[in-house]
């Protein structure tokens, strides 16, 4: 069975969407199957982060609503093997489908995918709500600074109360000269400061922007070494695979992206 991922936040513009578009694009790049899905209703934005802008003729919504299928919905990724999409629709929807008919969807979607990604707005909707009953694990997204980590572990605390057992934080737009110089808390202030487990430490990175405005997801930019971006998202999905490796491993100084040896290219 698959497992499903809350990608979320308590506040907006941490990055979620990128993240949660890189974090299924490189899990799918491991060799499995993955469908990343918009659960960011009305705001429509991870098909571009995905780079199939307009590719969907149909959304979750509809699938929900039972206006088509699953299959009718979900777009394959043409450069990222193993990758599907479901698309949030462009307008929030007036009437919420009761929790059942996600719950169903989801138990349908685990048997079809080894993992299953959801990019959760950050306002906190009967959607989101939802959204997160559906899931298995959480990861809090959270800028590198003491307000937004402790924000985040709010946020994973409450997930925890309603069931998450597995809530972890990624702290994304890390500067890793400012932490250095004192002015921004270290990675190991950041473990000490937060009651919910670190799964990874994500740099600052402009090739960040720059991929997601080509609609590129990690390791499909044709560059020959990784950004400290790719190598950071790496990391994650590994650990979400269930590897332990060091949080800031080949972060700093990225490699060559064929050293990314469980990567398929
Ligand atoms: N590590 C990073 N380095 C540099 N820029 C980043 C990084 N992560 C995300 N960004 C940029 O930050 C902006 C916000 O990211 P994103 O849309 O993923 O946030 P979000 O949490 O999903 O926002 P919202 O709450 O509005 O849905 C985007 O322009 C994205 O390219
Ligand atoms: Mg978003």
């Amino acid at each position: 069975m698959g497992r499903v991922l809350f990608i979320t936040s308590f506040k907006g513009g941490v990055g979620k969407t990128t993240l949660a578009a890189n974090i299924a694009a490189v899990l799918a790049r491991m060799g499995n199957r993955v469908l990343a899905v918009d659960g960011d209703m009305g705001m429509y934005c991870m098909d571009m982060a995905l780079g199939l802008e307009n590719a969907a003729l149909y959304d979750i919504a509809d699938v929900l609503a039972g206006v088509c299928t699953v299959e009718q919905a979900t777009v394959r990724c043409d450069t990222v093997k193993g990758l599907s999409f479901i698309a949030s629709p462009c307008k929030k929807p007036e009437v919420i489908p009761a929790r059942e008919r996600f719950l169903e969807l989801f138990r349908t979607l685990r048997g079809a995918y080894d993992y299953v990604v959801i990019d959760s707005s950050a306002e906190e909707t009967p959607y989101y709500l939802s959204f997160a009953a559906c899931a298995d694990d959480a990861v809090v997204v959270c800028m590198h600074q003491s307000i937004s980590v402790r924000a985040a572990e709010k946020t994973g605390l409450r997930l925890q109360e309603r069931g998450f057992r597995s809530v972890r934080l990624a702290v994304n737009c890390y500067r890793a000269e400012l932490a250095r110089a004192g002015a921004l808390p270290t990675v190991a202030q950041m473990i000490d400061g937060s009651a919910i487990r670190l799964i990874g430490v994500v740099p600052r990175d402009d090739n960040a922007v720059t991929d997601q405005e080509r609609g590129v997801t990690a390791f499909g930019s044709g560059r020959r070494t990784a950004s400290p971006y790719e190598a950071a998202v790496y990391n994650i999905a590994c650990r979400i695979a269930g590897e332990n490796i060091p949080l800031l491993h080949n972060v700093t100084k990225p490699k060559r992206i064929r050293r990314y040896t469980r990567v398929k290219f």
